[in-house]
């Protein structure tokens, strides 16, 4: 059955678009490198926590509501509140949504943009052959590349095409089969990069870095930071996993699902912890910006192979993959809102959408160039607020998001009726035993922590 919003075209079809999703900078860049910046160890397992009690009972509220109204969050709320507490002020949300799907977008694919640069530098041999200079690659990185406006235009406006191309084509046609290529090729990189970096001499200290907790270092702000950054990772709280639940089909189980793409997402998250903490502590440079990392500790490594420039390739493709099926997502939230609700085409909203969000970027784009110093790129949540890029990167991250899954986590749990989110849950999946631990979750548990973090951001304390 064709439907005409379009469709996944199986079980594997949804799980790859959605770990798509899902897999992205937060996980390859900001991860590693908040994990660094919080000491490792202890700050990991309370990233597992907060994927167990935060992550994994909204990815099931979000991908419930998608499949049981069929619609994207706008028109999701609209439905799903007909007649119910609140009504249809719930739509609300669904904006929320809209709104963190376009402000993520137009700065997210500047930085996107940047793999692009990257993956030609690595095939013309000029990123090997800077990299054998740390000094040199920093300075190209930072006043020849950041600080060129017309360049970070340029890359940001390329990456939204190729997202728009893949959008453009539709559910099964497009984002599906895109997820269908690049996501096996991403795990086959990864893998590559895992064992290359278990050569390594750094491998043991990263292990030990990574897995060995040590709690007193842990503060109320890495537990806050931790949270949030489950949200980003997983594409919770402004309806991605709500819009590609939307197109699932019935035969499909909802919480298998939700458990396997946030556990791909997590484990991928600890092997860019493994490789990046592998290949720095190799390298034996001080760290002194750790949000860069990727853009100039990285190749320097590399540079030291024999086959520098195959690995600069596929790690930068890798970094690109993942980027693109993020973006995807984030596109796909916004451009259904205009398919749902305002009754256009996909063609035409898609390209409406991707034309305003490219628009609003350069001037994401453009506020690095303008600032050109490292200090400005505090990506995702480190609550920056310098130039469009870091306020566009701060609202998101430490507003939207959250308050649109403490709503998210409310309405599925209180307004929602128990006897329609259990029969949506059992569809495609058989009794759920599990029912009532979810509904616990739901109802108390994870909105509480979603509360404090949105009372630390009040009071300012989210990073310090
Ligand atoms: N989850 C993506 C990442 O980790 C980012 C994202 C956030 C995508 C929200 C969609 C929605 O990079």
């Amino acid at each position: 059955m064709a439907s005409p919003r379009g469709q996944w075209s199986g079980k594997l079809g949804f799980i790859l678009a959605a770990t798509g999703s899902a897999i992205g900078l937060g996980n390859l860049w900001k991860f590693p490198y908040i994990t660094y910046e919080n000491n490792g160890g202890a700050f990991v397992l309370v990233y597992f926590a907060s994927v167990a009690i935060v992550g994994i009972p909204i990815m099931v509220a979000e991908i419930l509501m998608g499949r049981k109204s069929e619609r994207s969050p706008v028109a999701a709320f609209q439905a799903l509140a007909q007649g119910k507490p609140g009504g249809q002020a719930w739509s609300l949300v669904g904006f929320l949504g809209v709104l963190a799907g376009f402000t993520i977008l137009s700065y997210y694919s500047v930085v996107a943009g940047w793999t692009i640069h990257y993956i030609l530098m690595s095939t013309s041999g000029k990123l090997a052959y800077l990299a054998q200079d740390p000094v040199a690659l920093q300075n190209h990185f930072g006043n020849e590349f950041l600080a060129s406006g017309s360049k970070q235009v340029f890359y940001h406006l390329l990456f939204m095409g190729l997202t728009t191309a893949a959008v453009f084509a539709g559910v099964q046609k497009g984002i599906e089969r895109v997820a269908k290529v690049l996501m096996p090729a991403l795990f086959l990189i990864l893998i590559t990069l895992v064992i290359y970096s278990s050569t390594t001499s750094g491998f043991g200290d990263a292990m030990a870095f990574i897995f060995k907790p040590d709690f007193g270092s842990l503060t109320l702000a890495s537990t806050l930071e931790a949270m949030g950054n489950a949200f980003f990772s997983l594409s919770l709280g402004m309806g991605a996993m709500l819009t590609y639940g939307s197109y699932m089909g019935r035969d499909i189980s909802i919480p298998k699902s939700a458990l396997q793409i946030s556990l791909l997402d997590t484990l991928i998250a600890l092997m860019a912890c493994v490789i990046m903490f592998s290949i720095i502590n190799t390298s034996g440079i001080a760290v002194s910006k750790s949000s860069t990392i990727l853009f100039t500790t990285i190749p320097t490594v590399f540079a030291k192979l024999p086959a520098a420039s195959f690995f600069n390739l596929i790690f930068y493709l890798l970094i690109g993959f993942a980027a693109l099926t993020s973006t995807i997502s984030l596109l796909e939230v916004v451009s259904s809102y205009a398919i749902d609700n305002l009754g256009w085409s996909r063609h035409r909203a898609v390209a409406t959408m991707a034309i305003a969000i490219g628009a609003f970027g350069t001037l994401s784009a453009l506020s690095l160039g303008a600032n050109s110093t490292l200090s400005s790129i505090n990506f995702i949540g480190k609550g920056s607020t310098e130039g469009v890029f870091g306020t566009m990167d701060y609202l998101a991250t430490n507003w939207f998001l959250p308050v649109g899954g403490l709503l998210i986590a409310l309405f599925a749990g209180w307004i929602m009726n128990p006897r329609e989110t259990r029969s949506e849950l059992e569809d495609g999946h058989g009794e759920m035993r599990g029912y009532s631990v979810w509904q616990f979750l739901i109802r108390f548990v994870t909105p509480i922590a979603v509360a404090a973090i949105i009372v630390s951001v009040i009071l300012g304390k989210e990073y310090n």
